[in-house]
């Protein structure tokens, strides 16, 4: 039974030039949006950069009120942003009501934050006179967000960024526009409640991205740009800020290996496993791509795995009992299949899944690999999507070196019983985040981010609201 597929009549997806936004379960469009073009992109900005010292000079106490009420308001709309999500994105309808629970809580979050913003005081070592450390909101800010967590990501650049005195132009992607549109909405609503301006946040949905991030980045009124997406698009905008020096967060791919070891709680690791890999139907950064399980209990951890995976439920994300929705689009699922087609050739294993199947929608099943070549590209690349891969180890340095070996740094998860093992790979594992006995790391209150060609910045915790704000020393 698919439960209600009706849009909420209040996104406002404007007029003029369209666009198609389609379910990608089905293929069929479900919404056509104004695609956004210059000189709307530079009027944005130019009223983004006039109402910024209002907004800057407003008591924190009151930004943070604005923010409660987009938490509250979002979290009251729960079932309008699900299935918004749904439609546009995929995933199954309790996902998605799992990411309304996460991205709205980063505006829960930052309100709490936004009374806190750092700064120091103290006397001048030379006793000649005392130095005074605050804050300054860094000023208008673009955020590119991804189609995979269509409020979350936009959420956790939105709620900062607010909360630390600057107005966002949001660029979400072209496939997912609508759920940020009616963020974008509820966000101007509360702003207008509370005699703020309406244009402090502006969604800007547009099919010339490019075009987009380049005329507004030339633009000296821009001052800091951040982006969620991969790391090829993260480079090219990072070259783009230097004329500008803009500040930049860049939250990028990542390889995350996920390092089973011998003394672990195989009921545990099978719950994580699970987890890692499979939320979000395994379109997430974070995602574990790459199983490094011990020799001894490899069979075990593999056979498991395979029965949890083959137990997965595909179909359309509002139809009760799914559990793994399509993939975004039709190129999405073929980059999938080619790896896993690639890794078949070079002899791995496919012990459940693997096979595009027949019929409408980007669907693509559960799958485990086992006996995969230590060259395969499927172990380089991010996969994006519902395939696990199985490598097994002798040695805990063995297992370390593995997960190591990747030139992404995002997430890394790791599973002992040991408290000595569990510091140690806690301490060896290269990445911006280390999952010790977990599954899911992803929280509001936590610092998300990478290392090496995951990129830099970090969104959520108290780090997140550094972004947006500048150091300003006075000499007393
Ligand atoms: C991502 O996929 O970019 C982020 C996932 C998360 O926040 O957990």
């Amino acid at each position: 039974m698919i439960v209600s597929n009706k849009l909420p009549a209040d996104i406002p997806t404007g007029e003029g030039t369209l666009f198609d936004v389609i379910d990608p379960a089905t293929e069929e469009v479900i919404a056509r949006v104004h695609d956004t073009d210059e000189p709307e992109w530079t009027a944005a900005l130019d009223r983004a950069a006039e109402i910024q010292p209002e907004w800057a000079g407003l008591a924190p106490r009151k930004r943070a009120e604005v923010l409660r009420d987009v938490y509250e308001e979002i979290t009251r709309r729960t079932e309008d942003f699900a299935r918004t999500m749904t439609l546009e994105m995929g995933k199954p309808l309790a996902e998605a009501r799992g990411e309304v629970a996460y991205g709205s809580d980063y505006f829960r979050w930052f309100a709490e934050e936004a009374v806190r913003l750092p700064g120091r005081f103290s006397q001048a070592p030379a006793g000649n006179g005392d130095i005074l450390v605050t804050r300054t909101p860094v000023g208008p800010v673009l955020a590119i967000t991804p189609w995979n967590f269509p409020l979350a990501m936009a959420a956790r650049k939105i709620a900062p960024a607010l909360a630390a005195g600057c107005p966002v132009l949001v660029k979400p992607a072209a496939e997912t526009p609508l759920t940020m549109l009616l963020t974008g909405a509820v966000i101007a609503d509360v702003l207008e409640k509370h005699g703020a301006s309406r244009d402090l946040v502006q969604i800007l949905p547009t099919t010339k991205s490019s075009e987009l991030s380049t005329t507004l980045m030339a633009n000296p009124k821009l001052r800091k740009i951040t982006f969620t997406g991969s790391t090829g698009v993260g480079k090219i905008l990072v070259r783009q800020s230097a004329d500008n020096l803009l500040r930049t967060s860049m939250e990028l791919g990542g390889n995350a290996p996920f390092v089973v070891n011998d003394d672990a709680d195989l009921d545990l690791v099978l719950t994580c496993a699970m987890q890692a890999k499979m939320r979000n139907g395994g379109e997430a950064c974070v995602a574990a791509n790459r199983f490094l399980v011990h020799e001894a209990v490899a069979d075990e951890f593999t056979r498991r795995l395979a029965e949890s995976m083959s137990g997965i439920v595909t179909g359309h994300g509002l139809e009760e009992g799914t559990t793994l929705g399509p993939m975004i689009t039709a190129k999405q699922r073929d980059n999938i299949a080619k790896l896993v087609d690639g890794a078949r050739e070079a002899g791995a294993k496919v012990l459940t899944g693997g096979e595009v199947p027949e019929g409408k929608g980007f669907f693509y099943p559960a799958t485990v690999l086992s006996n995969v070549p230590a060259d395969a590209e499927i172990l380089r690349e991010e996969i994006f999507g519902p395939v696990a891969t199985v490598t097994t180890f002798s040695t805990l340095e063995e297992g370390i070196a593995l997960a190591n070996d990747t030139e992404f740094g995002l997430a890394s998860y790791a599973f002992s019983e040991n408290v000595h093992t569990c510091r140690r790979m806690a301490a060896e594992l290269k990445a911006g985040m280390v999952g010790i006995n977990r599954g899911v790391i992803s929280d509001a209150a936590a610092p998300f981010g990478g290392i090496k060609q995951s990129g830099f910045g970090r969104e959520g915790g108290v780090e997140g609201i550094e972004e947006y704000l500048d150091v300003r020393y006075v000499a007393l």
